[in-house]
C-alpha cells in the first residue's frame, strides 16, 4: 500500500454533515484502508448518501465493497480536465496518425477561433458530442448519444477505446440521467472550483506535506 494520510472534515450543510477527505495516495488499497477507517467513525447503519471523489472510476467503485447503500459520483470538472487530456493523447489526424495536441490548439477549439475541420467531425465536434453523452438527461438519451459519437467519430479508436475501458462500466457515477436521481442540495458541482472543495480546505489546519514529513 502506498503511503498515505487522510483528513476528514465534516461540514454542516443544511443539516447534514458533509465530510471532505483529502489524501496523498490515489491506490485502490489506499481507499480500502481509508473507507474502513472512515466506518470506525460513522454509527454502522449509517451509510454516506452521496460519495464524490475524483479518482480513477475504477477504483472508486469499489467503495461498493463497504458501502453498497452509498451512491459514487464523479467530480465533473475531473472527469473533463481527464478526457481533455485524453484527446490531447489520443487524437487521431485524417492521416490516422495520433498527435499531440499543443494547449493552444485546444483552446483555439474551445473557444473564438474560427474553425475548419471542427464542425462535425473535429476534436470540439468530438468534445461536443462528449459533452451531450454526459449531460443526457435520460438513459435513452445517453445510449442514444454514445452510440452516436461511436458512429460519428468512429475513426478515433484509440479515444473510444479508452472511454469505453475506463468510463463506459461505471456509467452511474457520471452520466447526469443517473447522478440527478443522487443527492446534490442543488450544487450543480461541487468540486473543484464551485467554491465547495476550497471552502472545505480552508478548514484542513495542518496541511497533508507536513503529516507526511513527520511520518518520513
Ligand atoms: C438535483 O436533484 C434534483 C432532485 O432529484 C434533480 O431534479 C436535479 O436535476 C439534480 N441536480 C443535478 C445537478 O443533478
Amino acid at each position: 500500500m502506498g503511503k498515505g494520510f487522510f483528513q476528514l472534515v465534516l461540514i454542516n450543510v443544511t443539516q447534514q454533515a458533509v465530510a471532505v477527505a483529502v489524501t496523498t495516495s490515489e491506490d485502490a488499497s489506499f481507499y480500502g484502508w481509508l473507507i474502513e477507517r472512515f466506518s470506525e467513525f460513522r454509527a454502522p447503519e449509517r451509510q454516506p448518501t452521496v460519495i464524490i471523489s475524483n479518482i480513477n472510476p475504477d477504483v472508486s467503485d469499489g467503495f461498493k465493497q463497504h458501502l453498497p447503500d452509498s451512491k459514487i459520483q464523479l467530480c465533473i470538472s475531473h472527469l473533463s480536465k481527464d478526457i481533455l487530456r485524453a484527446v490531447k493523447e489520443l487524437w487521431k489526424s485524417a492521416k490516422g496518425k495520433g498527435v499531440l495536441m499543443k494547449q493552444t490548439d485546444l483552446a483555439k477549439e474551445e473557444g473564438t477561433a474560427p474553425r475548419q475541420e471542427n464542425q462535425g467531425g473535429g476534436r470540439n465536434g468530438f468534445l461536443m458530442a462528449w459533452k451531450c453523452t454526459v449531460f443526457a438527461p435520460s438513459v435513452a438519451e445517453f445510449e442514444d448519444a454514445w452510440e452516436h459519437l461511436q458512429i460519428d467519430f468512429a475513426a478515433q479508436t484509440g479515444l473510444l477505446e479508452y472511454l469505453k475501458e475506463t468510463y463506459l462500466p461505471f456509467r452511474e457515477q457520471w452520466v447526469r440521467a443517473y447522478t440527478n436521481k443522487y443527492r446534490n442540495f442543488t450544487v450543480d458541482n461541487p468540486t473543484p472550483k464551485g467554491g465547495f472543495q476550497s471552502k472545505a480546505r480552508s478548514y484542513f489546519q495542518t496541511t497533508v506535506p507536513n503529516l507526511l514529513h513527520l511520518a518520513n
